[in-house]
């Protein structure tokens, strides 16, 4: 004991003098070398945290509750063992009876958002991926359709009327997507091969990664810690999904993803559901998978419309709620109740609406904690607050007298 104790302490004070002569030798290293995980693969510089993973799918209404409303992402393990792609869709089944059907192809396994992509026929890419730099990330079209499903966790509450995009990922694998996020819902499901994710929380101030872009330019195989160095105070989330596994990924979170060996997944993307349609539930009772073909999803332009539109009225209702209070640095309870009326923001829950504002809980709301509130949360408490397309302009204008 006593020895091991004393040569444990030799060892470290030959540690020490061997470290002080590094320090000596190298001054202007500096901290490169000490950073731990700089110039190293996205991830390696802290341990990550493990995504929540169940065995079974939750029903709709637990979804929601558990996971879409908060924004909490999930694995599902063996969720998608009983869609129809996931035995059928071999490479023969592919080019045999979809050959003809023309897909997107991006150049380079590795995501660079400057490099172009193609249409090919999805015969041709089966018969040269393995050895190609290719990665297929194309809307589904019809006749493919009917050999997915989606998951029982979405069959009502009101996530099938929102449907936005579902896309094939195809690739002999080594792909490397950008660290990004998606303004919309996501529900991946791999039929072939396996994937790691690693994700950031979308309630991080995650903004300073992104570099003037919608995306982060990093370097996911050498991420730049000094230029990037935000990143060291942010939780990390660690997926790792394989051949039959689903994950949701909810909109905001950010994420990066890189896949292994043959590599064949389907994901579906929905609009952010704010209120779970019970009704909707009474007859399908939540336990069937839903034919995609049966239904109808936007395609991306009716998507990006349909979100620039959506921020756009929130954010013009924004400041028509702030034209009214410009003159009145406070509005009471009473004050504020009048120009949501005036508004027009339809049925709200006002106590709950106001305590949102309040943020330094005085009471009273400011023209500041109006111009604060994220729009996220804005959209939530005004779900009825819609778009309406020109005509009422003209007689919106506030009558700030009255106030
Ligand atoms: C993406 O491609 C462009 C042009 O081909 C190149 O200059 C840039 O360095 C690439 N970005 C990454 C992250 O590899
Ligand atoms: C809820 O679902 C029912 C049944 O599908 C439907 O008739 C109703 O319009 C839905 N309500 C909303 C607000 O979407």
């Amino acid at each position: 004991m006593a020895y091991s104790t004393f040569r444990n302490s030799r060892i470290q004070i030959i540690l020490l003098i061997l470290s002080l002569y590094y320090c000596r030798a190298t001054v202007d290293v500096s901290s490169d070398a000490f950073i731990k995980g700089h110039m190293k693969p996205l991830g390696s510089h802290r341990e990550p945290l493990a995504v929540e993973e169940l065995t079974s799918i939750p029903n709709p209404k637990t979804f929601y509750d558990l996971y879409t409303k908060p924004g909490k992402p999930v694995i599902l393990r063996n969720a998608a063992k009983a869609i129809p792609a996931f035995s059928l869709w071999t490479d023969e089944y592919l080019s045999e009876k979809f050959g003809n059907v023309q897909v997107l192809v991006e150049e380079g396994k590795k995501e660079n958002r400057s490099k172009g992509n193609f249409m090919t026929s999805l015969k041709e890419f089966v018969s040269s991926y393995k050895t190609e730099d290719l990665y297929v990330v194309h809307t589904i079209p019809k006749e493919m359709r009917e050999d997915i499903r989606m998951l029982p966790c979405v069959s009502c509450g009101g996530f099938a009327e929102r449907l936005l995009d579902i896309v094939m990922w195809f690739s002999s694998g080594g792909t490397k997507s950008v660290l990004h996020n998606d303004g919309s819902e996501n529900l991946n499901c791999l039929f072939r091969g396996s994937k790691e994710l690693i994700m950031i929380n979308k309630n991080v101030n995650y903004n300073a990664l992104f570099d003037n872009s919608g995306f982060s330019n990093m370097d996911v195989d050498k991420v730049d810690l000094k230029k990037y160095s935000d990143l060291m105070h942010m939780d990390l989330y660690k997926a790792k999904i394989s051949a039959g596994d689903c994950i949701f990924i909810p909109q905001f979170w950010l994420h990066q993803v890189r896949s292994f060996d043959s590599n064949l997944a389907v994901n579906t993307w929905w609009a952010q559901l704010f209120k779970f349609n019970e009704t909707s539930c009474q007859q399908n009772k939540g336990d069937t998978y839903l034919n995609p073909a049966k239904y109808e999803f936007a395609t991306y332009e009716v998507l990006s419309f349909r979100m620039a539109q959506c921020i756009i009225i929130y954010i013009e209702r924004r400041n028509q709620i702030l034209g009214v209070m410009s003159k009145h640095k406070k509005a009471t309870k009473q004050g504020f109740k009048k120009i949501l009326k005036r508004s027009d923001v339809g049925p709200i829950q006002f106590s709950v609406v106001f305590s949102a504002f309040d943020s330094n809980k005085d009471d009273a709301i400011s023209f500041d904690e109006v111009q604060e509130l994220p729009y996220e949360q804005l959209s939530k408490l005004f779900p009825n607050w819609q778009y309406e397309p020109e005509g009422e302009e003209e007689e919106m204008e506030p009558q700030r007298d009255e106030l």
